[in-house]
């Protein structure tokens, strides 16, 4: 299978007051269709800065990254916007739902967004209702649900227009280790099932797990490409 992120050299600087600090230093790598990967490493050593350039929430200093084929900086801003909303798909920690919509109008948010008509995407709204286990649930507003069901919730929103790749920035980290698995189980089987690449940042090596490869970065390097699950029980 292809890749469908290729990075090459890519930097990433902050200026910081009058310094300018270097958060990503040099990372090249590529993922391929299908796969599910975890970025792990210390807090601060950019695991979040690179998940955003990845999903072009962010801007590169330097180097290339390349999604479906498509090298970002030679997008315009509106190619990349259409990009976001078509190919990629985000889940953060903090859940990011609008607290007075109800669970279906939160799901269907980008399609809205985007002009789309709502009817066209009525059968793929039950069919992601069922896979994230919230058909019950679809009338509540997010205030009468669980941390875990509102996670369900912001991942079904992030697979409503069928993009082929999920960006997660820590999802678990706010949940309980439960919750936290049932939406590990949850990614899995979207990766397994659905196809999609998978793409999440985690603290929790039991997460990671979940996946198949894990990147580890440090000091804006990536440190290893294929770590070895079990060296890491040690850091
Ligand atoms: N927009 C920004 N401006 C300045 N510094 C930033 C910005 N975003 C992140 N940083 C800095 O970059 C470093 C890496 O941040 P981040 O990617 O969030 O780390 P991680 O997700 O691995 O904890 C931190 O030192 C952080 O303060
Ligand atoms: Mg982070």
């Amino acid at each position: 299978m292809g890749a469908v992120i290729e990075v090459e050299h890519l930097w990433k600087t902050f200026q910081l007051g009058n310094q300018e600090v270097e958060i990503i230093k040099d990372i090249s790598f590529q993922i391929n269709q299908g796969e599910f990967v975890s970025i792990m490493g210390p807090s601060g050593s950019g695991k979040s800065t690179l998940l955003y350039l990845l999903g072009s929430l962010d801007k590169p200093t330097k180097g290339s990254i390349k999604v479906n084929g498509m090298e970002i900086s030679m997008m315009h801003d509106k190619q990349q916007s259409i990009m976001r909303r078509k190919d990629i798909g985000f889940v953060f920690q903090f859940y990011n739902l609008i607290p007075n919509l109800n669970v279906k109008e939160n799901i269907m948010l980008p399609v809205l967004l985007d002009g789309k008509k709502l009817s066209a995407y009525k059968k793929n709204l039950d069919e992601i209702l069922e896979i994230v286990g919230l058909t019950e649930r679809k009338n509540h507003l997010p205030r009468e649900l669980s941390g875990g069901q509102q996670q369900r919730v912001a991942i079904a929103r992030a697979l409503i227009n069928e993009p082929n790749i999920i960006l997660a920035d820590e999802p678990i980290g706010n949940l309980d280790s439960k919750s936290g698995n049932e939406i590990m189980k949850l990614f899995q089987r979207i990766n397994k099932e659905k196809g999609k690449t998978i793409i999440q940042v985690t603290h929790s090596l039991e997460s990671a797990n979940y996946g198949q490869r894990i990147l580890y970065v440090k000091d804006g390097s990536i440190q290893n490409k294929e770590v070895n699950k079990e060296s890491l029980n040690v850091i």
